[in-house]
């Protein structure tokens, strides 16, 4: 099965990639977070993604489809993955199809701008794992730490709200022609076409699980 995860900075794609792929066994591929260990590594490829990501925009589409690319390629992808912050553009969606790459789900997680930079003060992230907390609406057993390695939990450079502004207009501009783009494919008639949900993403994390949930097992 293969899944993307489609929504705005904050949206809670990365807290339900981790429910989506533990229940249906299939890798979580987030670019994001793929972008920040580079980053973190200090590669070439992180060091010229900084700059971009700390300024709310987007990395380059022929960065990302190679980075794609080689993580598809990897051996635990054969059996699907679950795309979490990718496409983003409409140019990533073209590569992801000229590949061959059916998807089966599409699920868009919706909520407004408003409630997004409300939200993205409080989040904490586990680095090496791209676990995602939230200090009153998900936290960890202990304060700053988590659940599963003990280790501290971090702020995203990133999560300034004037970021987090820039990330949004990012997302209004480039991706969200995304929703239209997948919305025909789904409706095309042809028996390969994803099945488009659009889920509102407000309230509790568990009942959006749920209905996440429901959505890929229908
Ligand atoms: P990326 O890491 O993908 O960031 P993003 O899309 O901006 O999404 P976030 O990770 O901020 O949010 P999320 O939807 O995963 O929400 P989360 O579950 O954490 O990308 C970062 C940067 O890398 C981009 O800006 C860009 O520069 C670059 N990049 C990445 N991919 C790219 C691509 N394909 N092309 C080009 N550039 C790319 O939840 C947010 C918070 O809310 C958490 O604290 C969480 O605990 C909390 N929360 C979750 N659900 C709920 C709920 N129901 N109620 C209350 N709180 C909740
Ligand atoms: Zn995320």
């Amino acid at each position: 099965m293969r899944v993307i995860l489609l929504g705005a900075p904050g949206a809670g794609k990365g807290t339900q990639a981790q429910y989506i792929s533990e229940a249906f066994g299939i890798p979580q591929i987030s670019t994001g977070d793929m972008l920040r260990a580079a980053v973190k590594a200090a590669t070439p490829l992180g060091l010229a993604a900084k700059k971009v990501m700390d300024e709310g925009g987007l990395v380059p589409d022929d960065i990302i489809i190679s980075l794609v690319k080689e993580r598809l390629e990897q051996s635990d992808c054969v059996n699907g993955c679950l795309f979490d912050g990718f496409p983003r553009t409409l140019g990533q969606a073209e590569a992801l199809r000229a590949e061959g790459i059916n998807i089966d789900y599409i699920i868009e997680i919706a909520v407004p701008d408003e409630e997004i930079i409300k939200r993205m003060s409080g989040r904490r992230v586990h680095l090496a794992s791209g676990r995602t907390y939230h200090v009153v609406f998900n936290p960890p057993a202990v304060p700053d730490t988590d659940d599963v390695t003990g280790e501290l939990l971090v702020q995203r450079d990133d999560d300034c709200e004037q970021t987090v502004r820039k990330r949004l207009k990012a997302y209004h501009e480039l991706t969200e022609p995304l929703i239209g783009y997948y919305r025909n494919l789904s409706m095309n008639g042809s028996a390969d076409a994803p099945k488009y949900s659009s889920i509102t993403g407000i309230g509790g994390v568990e009942q959006i699980k749920k209905e996440v949930i429901a959505a890929l097992n229908s």
